[in-house]
């Protein structure tokens, strides 16, 4: 086996030099013109031709490693929580201390893009769990911190245990995953049954589900679906995975929905006034939250 090949963590390679080359990649999939669902076909492009070599590696290393088996043991590693205690406030601070090849000049930091999101959403008038939610909603980034690989933090997620939706970006790197050669695994609901409800199915692990695990008890049930699912595009962009879904999950994927666009168009060069904006956030995050929350 390859060291490319090896899915622990030390070994890993880390082909994006930075986590927002995966975000990149999704605004040129979904350009902000076509976000109400507007796009003609005739428009279609093939992203994939046009990603970057470290965007295609990463993809390539995600759908290689993103088992069931691998799901359950990371379930079983981090869902315990016991590796921190902090509020959410130092947990943005936490993920302020992710260094990747950016540049300190013009990239902005992770805390800044969280308090772009949560402003904007703040500005277009909706309410306070709202802008509260795309303040934290990428917290669980932090698993960078733990020395997780990236292809196990970022990325599209997608349902493990059943068959992979072929609107799924780069497909054809499943056929390197050794689920696609167990037969329980590749029918269209395959271990799942049909509206099971998504609390049911397991997707590819990453920074979406840990968050969610970490506030599970403390935010509206539409705050935690946006959470959960807002890299799920296969099914929130692309109305995949219907089948595994239930009435529940079609109605909240209203507000995945809704919270999409400001997950993906509202990364800007302006620099946001931590300084300023602080005490707004700290009191709305103290009116949800417990001064300390387990990671
Ligand atoms: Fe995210």
């Amino acid at each position: 086996m390859a060291a490319s090949e090896t899915p622990s963590n030390s070994d890993a390679p880390a082909p994006l030099s930075k986590l927002e080359e995966w975000e990149d990649f999704l605004q040129l999939r979904y350009p902000e013109e076509t976000a109400a669902g507007a796009k003609p076909k005739e428009q279609f492009r093939n992203y994939e031709a046009d990603a970057r070599p470290s965007v295609r590696e990463f993809y390539r290393l995600n759908h290689r490693h993103q088992t069931y088996d691998f799901v359950q043991a990371k379930k079983k590693e981090f869902l315990s929580l016991s590796r921190r205690r902090m509020g959410i406030w130092e947990a943005m601070e936490f993920l302020n201390t992710l260094v990747d090849d950016s540049d300190p000049d013009t990239d902005l930091s992770q805390l800044e893009h969280l308090l772009q999101t949560a402003e904007q959403i703040r500005r277009d008038g909706h309410p306070r769990w709202f802008i509260l939610t795309g303040l934290i909603h990428d917290l669980g980034k932090i698993l960078c911190l733990f020395g997780e690989p990236q292809w196990a933090v970022v990325g599209d997620t997608f349902p493990v245990g059943c068959a992979y939706s072929d609107k799924i970006v780069f497909h054809q790197f499943f056929a390197d995953n050794p689920d696609s050669r167990e037969l329980k695994y590749q029918t269209r609901t395959g271990i799942y049954s049909k509206g099971c409800g998504l609390e049911n199915v397991h997707l590819s692990w990453g920074h979406d589900e840990y968050l969610y695990h970490v506030v599970k008890d403390y935010l509206p049930t539409a705050a935690l679906y946006m959470i959960r699912y807002h890299s799920f595009y296969p099914a929130h962009r692309d109305g995949e995975y219907q089948q595994l879904m239930n009435g529940r999950d079609k109605e909240m994927f209203e507000w995945v929905r809704a919270f999409n666009p400001y997950d993906l168009y509202t990364k800007s060069h302006k620099r946001p006034n931590v300084e300023q904006l602080r005490p707004f956030y700290q009191e709305l995050i103290s009116a949800y939250f417990p001064t300390e929350l387990r990671w």
